[in-house]
């Protein structure tokens, strides 16, 4: 009885749906139903792919001894992604024989790794399955060490993102005849509402809705930041030499402060040697001053900042003028004109342009960071331009070249 529940659940997706109180939607059944072994899914925000991966995942692991392998862009993401699967097995009581922070393994042999995107973490494995989720957004040279783990199992590879821009494996994926094409429409998507599109439609450049809902390629090169000076400058966070806070190193925090619907970002940036590295962000959706106050705080115990400034514009000018009279932080505002923002943009830019800025693989920063200029929403970018004019406040700033396109 026990053997037949457990066959039902490898290979009827509508059954496995159901015991785990998940509609069974149209295209998400497609793909669970797909065995090609090789899958590209090219989907809108929030339409389930992580779910469709999980799901994916515990149907190929019911078989004895697989090893799935699952790749997200960052730490966090794998993290997450990890403790849906281990809900999922939960309450399909599937037994587990070990549970770790990054693998679970079933007690039939197979085992299920959830690891960030970097080729340090990853190489060794063998894989019979490798799925990697927003795939869109891990580094192309991943994919070199991918595909050799899946060689001796003739493995399956399977990818599911949103797009991000007409460049990367994930694009020449689509355009493969060698892989098997899914696409997850936001318009088929039963939880989300016309209403809520029409209002998303409204807050965001087209372009920006294009790729983030409908799930289009868009071209990103004639952008403020292209693609391609953005992907450069993304260095895994494993692949760094994090060490203790050393002597040496300064740390700075830019705040963009949430006006009406928008986001109150935190980024803190990292100076060692005359080289800036993202290494922590923050992101709040309505979020209170006294919160503010209170997260600043921490990141400053944490960090102790040479340096925070804050968009201290409109509303902004009161927020700051409160935190500054409440803390001895070393707070500094930045009131935003037209040319304040030329300027501190120019900055940034200047800074990717010439190496001096190192990313991480935050899919909000990437997006807005590609979609400046002509999508609205951009409080990652002024977070992090703002954290990078604090640290060149220090340096005194160099003369900036004017002209790009904002
Ligand atoms: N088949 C489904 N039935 C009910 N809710 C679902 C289903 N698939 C996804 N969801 C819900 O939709 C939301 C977004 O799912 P998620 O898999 O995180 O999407 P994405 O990875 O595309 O952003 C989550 O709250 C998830 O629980
Ligand atoms: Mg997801």
């Amino acid at each position: 009885m026990r053997y037949l529940r457990l066959i039902l659940l490898a290979l009827d997706p509508v059954y496995l749906m159901k015991q785990l109180s998940l509609r069974p939607y149209k295209y998400q059944l497609s793909f669970l139903k797909d065995t090609s072994s090789r899958i590209v899914v090219k989907a809108g925000r929030q339409t389930g792919k992580s779910t469709a991966v999980a799901l994916l995942t515990i149907q190929f692991a019911i078989m004895p001894n697989k090893t799935i392998l699952i790749i997200s862009p960052s730490l966090r993401q794998s993290s997450e992604l990890l403790r849906k699967i281990r809900r999922f097995v939960s309450r399909l009581d599937i037994p587990v024989c070990k549970d770790t922070s990054s693998e679970l393994e079933l007690c039939n042999g197979s085992r299920i790794l959830s690891l960030p995107a970097s080729e340090y973490t990853i190489r060794g494995y063998s894989a019979h399955m490798v799925i990697v989720d927003e795939a869109a957004f891990v580094p192309d040279t991943l994919y070199e060490t991918i595909t050799p783990m899946l060689a001796a199992t003739n493995g399956r590879l399977i990818l599911v993102s949103t797009p991000f821009g007409k460049k990367g494996y994930f694009y020449r994926a689509w355009l493969d005849d060698g892989f098997s094409h899914h696409e997850f429409s936001v318009n088929d998507c039963p939880h989300i509402s016309k209403e809520f599109l029409d209002e998303e439609r409204n807050r965001m450049s087209e372009l920006a809705f294009r790729q983030e809902y409908l799930a289009e390629f868009v071209e990103h090169e004639n952008c403020v930041f292209p693609y391609s000076l953005v992907m450069g400058a993304v260095v895994d966070a494993d692949d760094r030499e994090m060490g203790s806070y050393a002597n040496e190193q300064s740390f700075y925090c830019g705040v963009d402060l949430a006006k009406h619907v928008d986001y109150t970002v935190f980024v803190v940036v990292k100076e060692i040697h005359g080289v800036l590295e993202v290494v922590e962000i923050e992101t709040y959706q309505k979020i209170p001053y006294p919160l503010i106050s209170e997260r600043l705080k921490k990141l400053h115990s944490k960090f102790n900042f040479r340096r925070i400034v804050i968009d201290a514009t409109g509303v902004g000018e009161a927020v700051v003028d409160m935190l500054k009279w409440d803390s001895h932080l070393p707070i500094e505002p930045f009131v935003f004109t037209t040319r304040s923002k030329l300027e501190l943009i120019e900055m940034l830019r200047v800074a990717l342009e010439n190496g001096e800025l190192k990313l991480i693989r935050n899919q909000r920063l990437l997006t807005e960071l590609t979609m400046f200029g002509v999508e609205e929403h951009d409080d990652h970018v002024i977070a992090l331009a703002l954290a990078v004019w604090a640290s060149h406040k220090i340096k005194k700033p160099k003369a900036f070249v004017f002209g790009g396109r904002i």
